[in-house]
C-alpha cells in the first residue's frame, strides 16, 4: 500500500446535520462557508494537497449544491468574464478543477459505517482514505501546510495497514469522541497499534485520551469488516465497530495528527473558525478586534 496506491477519498455528507438544524434543512453543513470559503473546499484542498486524485462523495437528496460546486459554471463565468472581473472567474473556476468528483447515494441515513460501505462498488479492492466533510484542518498552520492525510497516506503505505488520525483531548470530554486502546504505548508521530476503538466511552473508563479525528486511510479490509458489523441503535452501522474488528487482526495504527482542527459540525467549532480566519486575515482582523473590544 504505496502512497501513490491512494487513489480515492471517501467524503460522506449525507447526516441529517442536526446540530446544525434548522439551516441543514435546506443547505449541507459541508457548505457553510468560513469567510467566503466553504468548509467542503478546505477538505477537497487537503485531498488534492495529499496528491489524491478523485473524490467520492456519499450525498442524499437535498445535496446537489455540493456536486454543484465542484462543476462548472459557465454562465457565471462569462458574466464575470464580460464585466471584467477576470481575477473573480479564475476564482470560481479553480473550484471544478480542484478534483474529480464520483458521486453515490447513502438512501438512509444509516450511520458513518453505512455510508462508507455505499462507497464500496467505487472503491473496489484498492485502499483508500476517508475524510469528515464537517471537519477542517485549515492550511493556515505553518507547521502542517498540508494537513493529515498527506501523513497518513504515507503511513498506510510504510505499515502496509490502516492507520487513522488521533488527537489528545481532555479527560473529561472522551464521551463526545470514538477513542482508541492502545494499551501502554504512547501516540505520537509515529504510528502505534491499536488494540481495540470504543465509541464515546464515559472518562472513567476510557482506554485513553486519544479521540479518532475524521481522517482515516484504510486497506480494502475494512469494506469486510463493515459488512459484518450488526446494526446498532436505530439500525446505524458504526464506522468504531469495523475499525475494532480491524483492530483485533492486528491491523490498525493510530498516528498523533498535528495541526489546528476545527468540528464545524458543531456549533462552538464553527464559531471558532470563523474568528480564527477573521483573526487571519488582513482586511478583517484589525476592523475585528476593535470590534470584539467594545463588547466587554
Ligand atoms: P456526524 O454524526 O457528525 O454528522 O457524521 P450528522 O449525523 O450529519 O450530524 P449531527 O450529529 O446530527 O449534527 C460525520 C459525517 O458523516 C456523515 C455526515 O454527513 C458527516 O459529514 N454521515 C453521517 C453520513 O454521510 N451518513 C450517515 O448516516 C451519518
Amino acid at each position: 500500500m504505496a502512497r501513490a496506491s491512494i487513489k480515492k477519498v471517501v467524503i460522506p455528507v449525507a447526516g441529517l446535520g442536526t446540530r446544525s438544524l434548522p439551516f441543514t434543512k435546506v443547505v449541507p453543513k459541508e457548505l457553510v462557508p468560513i469567510l467566503n470559503t466553504p468548509t467542503i473546499h478546505f477538505i477537497v484542498e487537503e485531498v488534492v494537497a495529499a496528491g489524491i486524485e478523485q473524490v467520492v462523495f456519499v450525498t442524499s437528496s437535498g445535496k446537489t449544491a455540493l456536486e454543484d460546486y465542484f462543476d462548472v459554471n459557465q454562465a457565471l463565468v462569462r458574466t464575470l468574464r464580460e464585466r471584467g472581473k477576470e481575477e473573480l472567474a479564475e476564482c470560481v473556476e479553480k473550484t471544478n478543477k480542484l478534483c474529480e468528483v464520483i458521486s453515490v447515494r447513502q438512501k438512509e441515513p444509516l450511520g458513518l459505517g453505512h455510508a462508507v460501505l455505499c462507497a464500496a462498488p467505487v472503491i473496489g479492492s484498492e485502499a483508500f482514505a476517508v475524510a469528515l466533510g464537517d471537519e477542517i484542518f485549515p492550511p493556515w498552520d505553518a507547521n502542517t501546510p498540508k494537513g493529515p492525510l498527506a501523513t497518513l497516506s504515507e503511513q498506510a503505505g510504510t505499515q502496509s495497514a490502516s492507520v487513522i488520525g488521533v488527537m489528545q483531548v481532555p479527560r473529561e470530554q472522551t464521551s463526545s469522541y470514538g477513542i482508541v486502546d492502545v494499551g501502554k504505548a504512547e501516540v505520537g508521530s509515529a504510528p502505534v497499534l491499536v488494540k481495540s476503538t470504543v465509541e464515546k466511552p464515559k472518562p472513567e473508563s476510557a482506554p485513553s485520551e486519544y479521540a479518532i479525528v475524521g481522517r482515516y486511510v484504510f486497506g480494502p479490509e475494512i469494506l469486510d469488516c463493515l459488512k459484518a458489523v450488526k446494526p446498532g441503535v436505530g439500525g446505524e452501522i458504526q464506522l468504531t465497530d469495523a475499525m475494532s474488528a480491524l483492530a483485533s487482526k492486528g491491523r490498525l495504527y493510530a498516528s498523533a495528527v498535528q495541526g489546528c482542527r476545527y468540528d464545524t459540525g458543531s456549533l462552538l467549532g464553527y464559531v471558532k473558525a470563523q474568528i480564527d480566519a477573521a483573526l487571519r486575515d488582513p482586511s478583517l482582523a484589525g476592523p475585528l478586534k476593535d470590534y470584539l473590544r467594545t463588547l466587554r
